[in-house]
Parts: structure tokens; sequence; C-alpha cells
């Protein structure tokens, strides 16, 4: 496992008094699928896992989670974990375009690329924010390697691969779509699209001039072609780990997810309309698996308000003794023995 390049930068974020800038390093591993570049921010804290983040088609890391994890309240939750994001090949900033006829990696071959990546940096176990394409990756590695992976947040996972309908539906928005106007159709909704916010400009600005669209239009036809994770309902295919699943309420794919996270005004992108909110539900979601003190718990903890049209559920068991499945038939979603349920206001 050779290692490629290594690029030291400190990152421009502006800082609240009395703090100092953390170091983010970009590094890239070879692994037997090509090489793979991630970018490591803050140091590891001693016994407690990594957070590893892997970002949906038509993005790369920073566009997929910069507005998260740059969050005011978000702070708290960093500053107690080193974190790992990793760019899909093809999709870091600057990358070359590959040569026509280049064989781009299936996403169960993405995730075989991961334990490179916690070899190289000798990190034992992580905590996985995936979105989309990302999540499929990361819920495919747990399954592989369940005992490093301590909790999953899934956010707008369709753990299914496309059926026959699926499929002659995208043939046929193919004929009329350009690749970066379906990608945006993934990403966002129709509501979201035709009322062309800022935030969908800047997007569709993103994924239009994107230098690397070659590239991305890989990742994109692998993810197209993703097998079924096989989430069966009390079956043999199931997650050991807490797993917090969030779906925006105008997510494309919100019906193949159905309620345990459903986040009100968020249209597609939770992390990057609802950073917020999410933060709040990540918060809950450490604090069940023994991770974050109550003192850190804001708003939600204090009031206990609820919202019935935020909902997330998760297992705050650390010993790993419960199991999530998911039916991928009827899109429920990992049910297995009861775990808290809790509801965030906004
Ligand atoms: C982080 O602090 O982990 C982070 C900063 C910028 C972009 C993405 C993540």
């Amino acid at each position: 496992m050779a290692e490629l390049q290594e690029v030291q930068i400190t990152e421009e974020k502006p800082l609240l008094p009395g703090q100092t800038p953390e170091m983010a390093k970009t590094h890239s591993v070879e692994t037997p699928y090509g090489s793979v570049t991630f970018t490591v921010y803050g140091t590891p804290k001693p016994k407690r896992p990594a957070i590893f983040t892997y970002h949906d088609v038509g993005l790369n890391y920073k566009s997929c989670f910069q507005p998260l994890f740059r969050f005011g309240d978000m702070q708290e939750i960093i500053q107690n974990f080193v974190r790992v994001h990793v760019d899909a090949p093809g999709m870091e900033e600057g990358a070359p375009v590959f040569p026509l006829g280049y064989q781009y990696p299936s996403l169960d071959q993405l995730a075989d690329m991961i334990p490179c990546i916690l070899q190289y940096l000798n990190f034992s176990t992580i905590i996985g924010v995936g979105v989309g394409a990302g999540a499929y990756i990361l819920s495919r590695y747990a399954l592989t390697h369940p005992d490093t992976v301590e909790g999953l947040v899934l956010i707008n996972i369709d753990p299914n691969a496309k059926g026959w309908m699926d499929w002659a539906a995208h043939k046929l928005t193919g004929l009329t779509s350009s690749i970066p106007e379906m990608i945006l159709g993934h990403l966002f909704s129709q509501e979201e699209l035709s009322g062309n916010s800022e935030l969908i400009q800047k997007y569709r600005n993103i994924i239009t001039h994107a230098p690397n669209l070659e590239n991305i239009e890989l990742y994109w036809n692998s993810y197209n072609n993703r097998r079924d994770l096989n989430f069966e309902r009390g079956g043999d295919v199931t997650l050991k780990c807490p797993v917090m699943l969030v779906v925006g309420d105008q997510a494309p794919h919100e019906d193949a997810v159905t309620s345990f996270l459903k986040m009100a005004d968020s249209g597609g992108q939770p992390q990057l309309t609802q950073p917020g909110k999410l933060t709040e539900a990540i918060k809950y979601f450490l604090q069940g698996m023994g991770y974050m003190a109550s003192s850190c718990m804001t708003r939600l903890s204090r009031s206990r308000t609820a919202s019935l049209t935020s909902a997330a559920s998760f297992d705050g068991n650390r010993s790993r003794s419960r199991t999530l499945s998911q039916s991928s038939e009827s899109g429920t979603l990992p049910s297995g023995p009861p775990g808290h349920t809790m509801e965030v206001s906004c």
C-alpha cells in the first residue's frame, strides 16, 4: 500500500476567541481498486472512534459536509473526535479526468477501499456519516467489517438496487436530461429544483461546470448499478451497530427511507439545509452511545419539546447487542428490538 502524496494545509475557518486553527491533512493511499484521497481534521482522541464521512454523487467531501461540520453547534461534537473525510476516486479537488475506458470501482469496491484508509491511519473504529451513495458505501462496509463500526448516520440511503421500472424511468430521463440534471434530480426534489433557490443555483453551477464531470458520471453509473444491500427484517444480513437514519422531507427518495428521522423543511439534503437540526440529532445519537456528556445537550434536552415532523430512533446500547434490520421490499426501516425514540423540535 503505497502513499502517493501528503499535503498539509491550514483551514481558513473563522475562529472563535481562544481557538487555535485546526490542521487538515490530505492523504492518498493506493488500494487494490486504485488510489483514494481523504482529508483528516483534528487529532485522534484516545478511546474514541473517528468520525468517517462519505459523500454523495455529484459532490465531494467539502461540498457535501462543510455546511454541517462548520455549523456553530457542531463544534462541541467535532472537538471530541478526529474526522476522516473521504473523496470518492476522481472527486477530490483538482482530480484529473480518468482516461476513456477506465473501470471505475463499484460501490462494493469503494467500500472495500476503506480498510486501506483505516490501516494507513492506524484507526481501529469509526462512526460513519454518509449521504446517498456514501451512506450505501458505509453500510456495505459495516456489513463486512461490523467490529470496526461503532455507529452509522445514514442520510437519504436507498439500500435497493434499481428495479426494472426504475431502470426504464432512468433510461427515459436520460434521453431528455443531461447528466448534471439527472444528478441534481437525485440530490434535490423537483420542487426545490424549480424553486431555484440560491442553494440550488450554487449546486447546479458546481455540478454543471465541474472540471471532472466525466469522473462524476462514472460514480453516478456505479451508484445506479448498485446491488441490494439485502437488509432483512430479523434476517441474517443486519447492521450490528446503532444506526440513525435521516431523510429530508423532500428528498427525492423519501419513500425509500420511511421515517426514522424525517426532517421538516430540509428539502433533499438535510446536511446542507438544516445543519442545526442534524447536529442536534447527532448529539443525541452520540450521547446514546455514551460519547457526549448531557451538559453538551442544548435546547432539546432542556425543553423536551416534541415535533411530530422530526423524529429519530436510535439504539443507545454501546455493547452492540442490538441489531437493526431493514426490509428492502417494503421500504421499512431498521426495526429490531426497540431502541430509544427521539423527537427533534425545530
Ligand atoms: C471538519 O472540521 O471536519 C470539516 C471542515 C471543513 C469541511 C468538512 C469538514
